[in-house]
């Protein structure tokens, strides 16, 4: 049988209630947009590309700070969030912001050369990273600069509740002979990461780790789809419920229905050196 390339991610982010529940999520990747808008250094004109665009949000900023003479292209494996971006982008008005469904591991992305690519959150789920980044790099022109946000390793990010809920979940099936294991975490090591973009072909990659703490709902960090969508049977979905009661009493703030959340992340820089 011939697997697809992401094909587990390709189902788990067109999953119709995955997906509606993931603007909830946006409540911690949002603030991280202005934090990556700074490392882009947009200037008025440029043409980039979102890698992951979700629901969009990063995107449209994107285009707001290139201007009318730019333009934002945002690519993404689910159909569902594509919908939600395009017409996020329609009610602001971005005339200049389009999004398209696309798998960044190997599609071809009309539009080439771009000045830029970016992604907030949006490439740590590749089966074959160093074929992703390489097809990334050859998206965009010579000296054209990638700039990204992804997490770092779980331990720095204790409101993540995967750890919390591994017993009620089944096994994660290894990766396919010759793929890398995807997921939130897999470019939180700073050797790793950097020695992927550079087999991709990039140079002078930068990693700059940044820490905040942000104040949301519990259902940023998880809520009953989700939990379905993560593989909790039915019969233990209670017992999912109160682990994650428990695991989310540690960031209680004093404001009623709001937690606390340390969130750690990385910005990556990396420069397509041409050829
Ligand atoms: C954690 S979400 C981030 C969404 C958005 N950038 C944000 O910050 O809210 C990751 C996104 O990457 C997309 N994605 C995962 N693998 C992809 C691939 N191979 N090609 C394109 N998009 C992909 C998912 O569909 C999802 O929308």
């Amino acid at each position: 049988m011939v697997v697809m390339a992401n094909e587990a991610e390709r189902r788990r982010w067109n999953d119709e209630r995955f997906a509606a529940s993931w603007p909830k999520r946006e409540q911690l990747t949002g603030v991280v947009t202005p934090v990556l808008l700074e490392a882009l250094k947009l200037k008025p004109g440029e043409k980039v590309l979102d890698i992951g665009s979700g629901g969009g949000g990063t995107t449209i900023a994107a285009g707001r700070a290139v201007g009318a003479k730019g333009l934002a292209l945002g690519i993404d494996l689910s159909h569902p969030l594509t919908v939600l971006a395009a017409q996020r982008a329609k009610d602001a008005r971005a005339a200049n912001v389009t999004f398209k469904v696309a798998d960044a591991q190997h599609d071809e992305i009309p539009g080439r050369p771009f000045d830029v690519a970016t992604s907030q959150f949006g490439v740590m789920f590749f089966d074959d990273p160093v074929a992703a980044f390489t097809n990334i790099r050859q998206h965009l022109r010579t000296d054209g600069r990638f700039v990204f946000a992804c997490w770092q390793p779980a331990n720095h990010n204790p409101w993540h509740v995967g750890t919390a809920l591994q017993p009620l979940l089944p096994p994660a099936p290894p990766p396919a002979a010759g793929k890398s294991p995807v997921g939130p975490f897999t470019l939180g090591e700073l050797v790793h990461t950097t020695v992927l973009l550079e087999k991709a072909g990039f140079t002078g990659v930068r990693l700059t780790p940044h820490a905040v703490v942000v104040r949301a709902s519990a259902d940023a960090v998880v809520d009953a789809a989700l939990l379905e969508v993560m593989g909790v049977p039915p019969e233990r979905l209670d017992e999912a419920r109160a682990v994650v009661t428990t695991h989310l009493a540690k960031f209680a703030s004093t404001q009623r229905g709001l937690y606390r959340f340390p969130i750690a992340f990385l910005v990556v820089e990396a420069t397509n050196p041409g050829g």
